[in-house]
């Protein structure tokens, strides 16, 4: 009997032939899937990516609890349209420590993945309490409260061991000095050396001008910050991987 004649028998006997193809995909779909559950292996370690700073941190639950995501998206895709218009396309590496991941699956505004930088925090801060203030036909809610509402530091640090408890590598002493790093971030005159030796690249200064650590100061220092940590004009990416 030849290779092909056995053959036959598979593809005439319907249930031999069902069992034999769920063998098949069950097979390819471990060898696929199985490898991702060990992430080290699918995120390449990039330069330049910390973890969040508390204030940062803070920001970013601010921008969860909001629903930005609803509206934008944190991914831009290697699409030549996306990357003209936003910048270099998103890397793994850089949602490696969100909790969730906010990539998002609505634009009803731009792409914020590398807004950081783009505009000065005043342009923010009108933007934010009026949007429609410097882009008339803009959609997005406003969101002044936030000048109001003051960052509870003890919340952030408590963020912060919730985040370790996930996998982001905060040490001890980062939750350690997680309260009083919040402030350090909108004091621009105090000791910032600790500080930026454990959040490299961390933008100091008053986000907002007022007194206090509002949520518009964690909300600005996070947007600011997005996309900024990697530097593109160094960046290679490993074929070999
Ligand atoms: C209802 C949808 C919606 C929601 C919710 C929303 N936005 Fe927007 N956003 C827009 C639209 C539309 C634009 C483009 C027009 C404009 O600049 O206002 C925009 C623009 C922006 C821009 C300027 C981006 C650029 O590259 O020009 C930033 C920054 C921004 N939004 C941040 C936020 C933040 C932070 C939140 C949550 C606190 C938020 N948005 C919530 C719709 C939304």
């Amino acid at each position: 009997m030849s290779i092909l004649s056995k053959h036959k028998k598979i593809e005439t006997n319907v249930t031999l032939l069902m069992v034999l193809s769920f063998l098949v995909v069950t097979i390819g779909g471990i060898v696929q899937i199985a490898p991702l559950f060990y992430l080290e292996n699918t995120i390449e370690d990039v330069e330049g990516m910390r973890p969040y700073s508390p204030l940062e941190l803070a920001g970013r639950e601010i921008y969860i609890r909001e629903g930005c995501y609803v509206c934008h998206s944190q991914m831009i895709r290697p699409m030549r349209d996306e990357v003209e218009r936003y910048g270099h396309y998103s890397l793994a590496a850089e949602s490696q420590y969100d909790h969730p991941f906010q990539w998002g699956s609505k634009r009803t505004g731009p792409d914020l993945a590398r807004v950081g930088g783009r505009y000065s925090d005043d342009w923010h801060i009108d933007h934010l309490i009026s949007p429609q203030s410097v882009v008339p036909e803009s959609v997005m809610p406003k969101y002044g409260y936030l000048l109001d509402r003051k960052v509870k530091p003890e919340m952030v640090r408590d963020l912060m061991a919730t985040h370790r408890m996930v996998g982001v590598p905060y040490t001890e002493e980062m939750i350690e000095f997680a309260a009083a790093d919040v402030r350090t971030q909108i004091d621009p005159w105090g000791d910032t050396d600790d500080f930026l030796a454990r959040y490299p690249k961390a933008q100091v200064r008053n986000f907002d001008g007022a007194n206090g650590v509002s949520e518009m100061d964690a909300l600005v220092a996070y947007l600011q910050m997005l996309g900024t940590l990697v530097d593109f004009s160094t960046f290679t990416p490993d074929a070999s991987r």
